[in-house]
This record gives C-alpha cells, structure tokens and sequence, in this order.
C-alpha cells in the first residue's frame, strides 16, 4: 500500500476529511519540513497531508523549505505528490473558481533553496524537466474528476513568482505574453525537487481571483480570494479522495 501524498496551500491548513492515524515529524537533512506530517483515510484513499505553510498558516511562500517537505514525502515512502495551489487565473478559462490541472510552469522565482545537487557532488547532474509534472497523475486527477462530474481544466501553464506581494499589472501582462495561464507564489522549485527525487508530482490549481489588472479593476483583495477558497477547496478534496489506490 502506498500513501497519496497531498501538499496543502492556502486555504488547505487542515485536511478536514482526513481521519489521522498518526503524526510524525520527519527529520531531513535540510532541516525541519513545514510541519509534522499527518498519516490517515481520506474515504479509503491512504493519505499522507503536510500544510505547505504550516500547521497555522504561518510560513509565508518565499519561506517555505521545499527541499525538507520533498524529502519528507521521499523519506516517508511516498510516491505520488499532489501539490495544491490557490492561484490567480490570467487566461480567459481561468475565471475565479476554476479548479486546474496544469501540464507546464515557468519559473519567475529567485533566491529559494531550488536543488538537491548542491554538495558533495560526484557528477554534475541535470534532472530532464522537459514535462514538469507527472503525466500518469495528471491524468488520474482528470479520470477523477470525471468520474464524480467535476469539471477540471486539463492544462495549464503555472507561472511561478516570488510574492509574498502579488504583481502589478504590467508583471501579469508580461506573464500572459510568455503564455502563463494562472500565476502562484509557490509551485516552484516544488516541482522541480520532487523531479529530482524522481517522485510523481502533480500541480493542482484553484483559481481565487482574476490575477492583477484583469478583473473588474481595482486591489484584489482578501476578502474575494477567501470566498473562492474554501467551497473551492473542498471540491479539489473530493477530487483527490477520487482517485484510485495505487
Ligand atoms: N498571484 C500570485 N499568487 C496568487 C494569486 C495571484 O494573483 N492569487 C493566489 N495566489
């Protein structure tokens, strides 16, 4: 048997389907991840849940000790990593409350701990990340959704950017030109680190907002990301809690 890993974003601290069996804080050699991870039943589905931002939301996007969640996974067993993200929609089937599976990302991100090659290295290695994500998983979070009727976006690109702030306009026009379909603060080096460990990781999106100077104007605000996140949230859940055992 082998847990589904989940790695929950904003708006998914808690994993609130999740009968916990246990909780164990693992230990990596790049110090400690976000938080202790839970083991659990999500329906049957056996789940391994860690908060990306930690048990209290607390560990803002540039923060976040990527290298040690991903090892944790790798460490722990895991093999299959869904990654959520609340994003902000660019393209025009990105409207809020989208829910996305996306196929590419671009990196905008800069100064993040983004390799496991650092030290100690006997060769020079370069990880193919020609496909971001795991093509297998993808798919399987597409046949979940349909089979409980749930419409998913089936690509995407995921432009990754630094935050803690959101862009200005000109940043998200310029994304739109290099073809970014949705933007977050944190799919990235995620993705890249669980290539490197040769995990099967998956991005998978929710839309909380038109992203910087494409909706009806004005700031975005918290007040309309939270009212997309949590009914939003709860419908990726029962996606995931559709997939298949492996
Ligand atoms: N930009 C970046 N990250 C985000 C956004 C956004 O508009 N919305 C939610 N996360």
């Amino acid at each position: 048997m082998h847990y589904l890993g989940i790695i929950g974003g904003s708006g998914l601290t808690r994993l609130e389907a999740l009968e916990i069996e246990r909780r164990e804080l693992v230990s990596t050699p790049f110090g400690a991840p976000s938080a202790p991870m839970q083991f659990g039943r999500l329906n049957e589905l056996p789940v391994a849940f860690l908060p990306r931002h930690g048990g209290n939301h607390q560990v803002p996007p540039h923060k976040v000790n990527y290298r040690a969640n991903i090892w944790a996974f790798k460490e722990a067993g895991v093999e299959r990593i869904v990654g959520m993200a609340a994003v902000g929609g660019i393209s025009a089937n990105m409207g809020p409350g989208t829910l996305c599976v996306a196929d590419q990302v671009i990196d905008y991100t800069y100064d993040r701990k983004h390799t496991f090659y650092e030290q100690d290295l006997k060769r020079v290695i370069h990880a193919d990340f020609t496909e971001p994500y795991c093509e297998a998983l993808r798919q399987q979070l597409l046949a979940a959704a349909g089979r409980i009727g749930e419409s998913v976006v089936g690509k995407g690109t995921y432009g990754a950017t630094q935050g803690p702030r959101l862009e200005s306009a000109a940043e998200i026009r310029r994304l739109a030109r290099d073809g970014c379909d949705i933007v977050g603060m944190t799919g990235m080096p995620e993705a890249a680190l669980a290539r490197e460990l040769e995990l099967c990781y998956a991005n998978f999106s929710l839309v909380v907002n038109w992203a910087a100077g494409l909706g009806e104007g004005g700031p975005i605000t918290m007040q309309e990301i939270e009212s997309y996140l949590g009914e939003g949230m709860a419908r990726a859940i029962r996606v995931i809690a559709a997939l298949e055992h492996e």
